[in-house]
């Protein structure tokens, strides 16, 4: 019996690096480390309400916000494999206060350091709705040889060399972009791989859904209450009013968004300037991905991409998505 051909998401990075004569592979074996900690914390998910994963852990994290038993297992489980792999510097977690320097030969002669959003989604754990693991790579710019430092974790989201996400959604996804573009795998429970099943993953330059959290309106900005008015307008011939989407967790918002088109929005409003979301944790990967795939990540004055981070946790207001819609909405948050 013939079997098609499946592609892994290991034999993928492998026919990527042949594209670059100097890559040594190891961004490749990166890829391949973080998606296995994707696939132990995708075995964690799948038996959610079976075994002692739901519910809050009894701690708080840097930013105040109390964590959930399954940002820790995901946190630890990323931790625990880039640590051991030959080819991460260091790493910084929203869950942990200060980055953490991997201090052994292997770990300190490793050009890439890697931030990442353990579990996005952490209000959709227990409910059973799709939740996330975001995370992005840089090259450090610190001497090799020697432990990572704090400017190797604070470089704008212009000198990512990849970021992606994993999924834990119907199904659970793996995807990820370089400069080449943005690939997406489907994990396969039977055989435990991630295997290619959305090649060149391209955002419409147009969508019908707008997603933000629109029972914050009245601490949004007149600019931002006009935009919303101009989402909810009857105008046919322009898709609108356009479909409210919001699942409260970024990475099946923005999952959405990269498929259908659409804009995903967390403005700053009254009372959080920055907005609530994470610069190098959450909105530098994602303006990485959606940019790979031909669509717009802006803070409302200037592109995500282009801020030059001052602490680890700092937080951005983001306007994301399709090409024609995020540059609407911005002519209105101006
Ligand atoms: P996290 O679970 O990593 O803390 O992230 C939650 C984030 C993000 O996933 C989502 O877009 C946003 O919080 C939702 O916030 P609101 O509940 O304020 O809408
Ligand atoms: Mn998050
Ligand atoms: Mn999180």
């Amino acid at each position: 019996m013939q079997t098609s051909k499946l592609i892994t998401l290991d034999e993928f990075t492998i026919m990527e690096t042949r594209k670059f004569p100097q890559a040594t592979g190891e961004l490749s074996s990166l890829l391949r480390d973080i998606g296995l900690a994707g696939k132990l914390v995708n075995k964690q998910v799948r038996r959610a309400g079976l075994v002692d994963i739901l519910g809050e852990y009894g701690a708080t994290n840097v930013q105040g916000e109390s964590q959930m038993k399954l940002d820790i297992f995901a946190n630890e489980a990323l931790i625990n494999i880039l640590k051991y792999s030959t080819d991460c510097a260091g790493i910084a977690s929203e869950e942990n206060d200060e980055y953490l320097a991997f201090d052994d030969t292997f770990s300190a002669n490793s050009k890439y350091v890697v931030l990442f959003d353990p579990l996005d989604g952490s209000s959709n754990i227990d409910v059973n709705a799709s939740i996330g693991t975001i995370f992005s790579i840089y090259r450090r710019v610190s001497e090799l040889g020697k432990p990572c430092t704090i400017e190797d974790f604070t470089q704008p989201g212009n000198r990512q060399m990849a970021a992606g996400y994993i999924i834990y959604g119907s199904s659970t996804m793996f995807v990820y972009a370089t400069r080449l573009g943005v690939n997406g795998f489907t994990l396969e429970p039977s055989i435990g791989e991630f295997c290619l099943s959305h090649a060149n993953m391209k955002c419409p330059e147009t969508g019908k859904y707008y997603s933000l959290n629109q029972g914050n309106t009245c601490k949004y900005s007149e600019g931002m209450n006009a935009y919303l008015d101009y989402c909810m307008e009857n105008k046919k011939e322009e898709n609108r009013p356009y479909g409210l989407r919001y699942i409260g967790s970024m990475v099946a918002d923005m999952h959405r968004t990269l498929i259908k088109g659409g804009i995903f929005i967390y403005p700053g409003d009254k009372s959080n300037v920055n907005g609530k979301l994470r610069l190098m944790y959450e909105c530098n990967p994602m303006a990485f991905i959606l940019e790979a795939a031909g669509g717009v990540a802006s803070w409302g004055g200037g592109n995500i991409m282009d801020i030059n981070p001052t602490e680890l946790h700092q937080r951005t207001p983001i306007f994301i998505g399709s090409k024609n819609m995020v540059n609407k909405a911005l002519e209105f948050a101006k």
